[in-house]
């Protein structure tokens, strides 16, 4: 597999507006350091408790948030010299599409279904002829299953799950290779999120559209993705093959998230309560795990070094002193 989007090293942190008279400016460390590789035709999940930067990271990684630091490079070239502005009127900019999280909020409400789908088209695709894009709007729609006479609708004419598919087909127009959904489906219930899933799903096998998939449902993730890359406090503490992390985690914190779902449980395997506090992402200390103090498999070195994220066998990464 070739790497499509690949981070180096990516970071974002916010200043906080209260200011300090003395030492350093408060910085929110929302990513710190990212290291991941997307490949083309995959659908990696990222999870993580709120808060820990999952969509400032998706931000990041769909070129819609200028990073503080580290590098983007989309098919070996870096694209994160470039202004998020910049980016935006570049023809690089159909590689990657962001569908949100809310339907009703990502969507116009002064805008048909058929405007809003058109739209990015409209921007991306140079001169098209009404024809031509018109065709295209109607293939996007078609790829989503949303039927040709909800078109000229308006999103409040449509269900929760109709305007997800918009969302999707509006995404889908300029035929990216990587779409970054956000939480895509947490607003819908529970039908019409499977059937959204399993249109993903089929995105990604006919067409090989790598999908990034956030999401706080660890039993989604497991549906629909390969790889899954989980985050805390800012930075990537497990990476690695789905099936292989799902069966055993790694990450003390990974093991904690999956055993408070009964179904994923391990065999045997009690659910891993965390104590303590967890520390604040405002200027966090250097020399220090982040998930130390909530941590139960803490050692004295957990609080003098902070581990780096390293190989397990079978191509698995974990931020941890002692996992594996
Ligand atoms: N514009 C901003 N300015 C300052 N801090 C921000 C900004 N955006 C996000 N943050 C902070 O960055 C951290 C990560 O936020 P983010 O929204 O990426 O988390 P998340 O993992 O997506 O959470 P959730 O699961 O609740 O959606 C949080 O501490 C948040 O308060
Ligand atoms: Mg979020």
């Amino acid at each position: 597999m070739t790497a499509l989007l690949q981070a180096r090293n990516l970071s974002c942190h916010f200043r906080l507006r209260r200011e300090t008279l003395f030492g350093r400016p408060p910085l929110l460390h929302a990513v710190d350091g990212v290291d991941l590789t997307i490949h083309a035709g995959e659908a990696l999940g990222l999870v993580g408790e709120s808060g820990c930067g999952k969509s400032t990271l998706a931000r990041l990684l769909a070129r819609l948030l200028d990073p503080t630091g580290g590098q983007l490079f989309l098919h070996g070239a870096e694209i994160s010299r470039e202004s998020v502005s910049r980016f935006a009127r570049s023809d690089r900019r159909r590689a990657i599409q962001m569908v949100f999280q809310d339907p009703t909020e990502s969507l116009n409400p002064l805008l048909t279904v058929f405007q809003s789908i058109a739209d990015p088209g409209g921007r991306l695709l140079g001169p098209l002829s009404r024809t031509a894009l018109r065709q295209r709007v109607e293939e996007a729609a078609a790829a989503v299953n949303l039927p040709l006479e909800f078109l000229d609708r308006y999103p409040h004419q449509l269900s929760g799950g109709q305007k997800a598919r918009v969302g999707i087909a509006r995404a889908l127009v300029v035929e990216p290779q990587l779409l970054v959904l956000d939480e895509p489906t947490s607003a819908l219930d529970v039908s019409v999120q499977a059937t959204v899933l399993q249109l993903l799903d089929r995105l990604r096998r006919d067409r090989g559209i790598a999908l990034l998939f956030v999401s706080h449902d660890l039993n989604v993730v497991r549906l629909l993705c390969q790889r899954i890359a989980v985050m805390y406090l800012g930075e990537i503490v497990e990476t690695g093959a789905a099936a292989d992390i799902y069966r055993a985690p790694a990450h003390p914190y990974t093991r904690a998230l999956l055993s408070a779902i009964p179904s994923l449980r391990p065999r045997g395997a009690g659910r891993i309560r965390l104590d303590g506090e967890p520390q604040s992402p405002v200027n966090p200390c250097a020399t220090r795990c982040r998930f130390a103090g909530r941590c139960f498999m803490e050692q004295p070195l957990c609080t003098q070094v902070a581990p780096e994220l390293r190989a397990l066998p079978g191509g698995r990464q974990v931020r941890c002193h002692y996992a594996g």
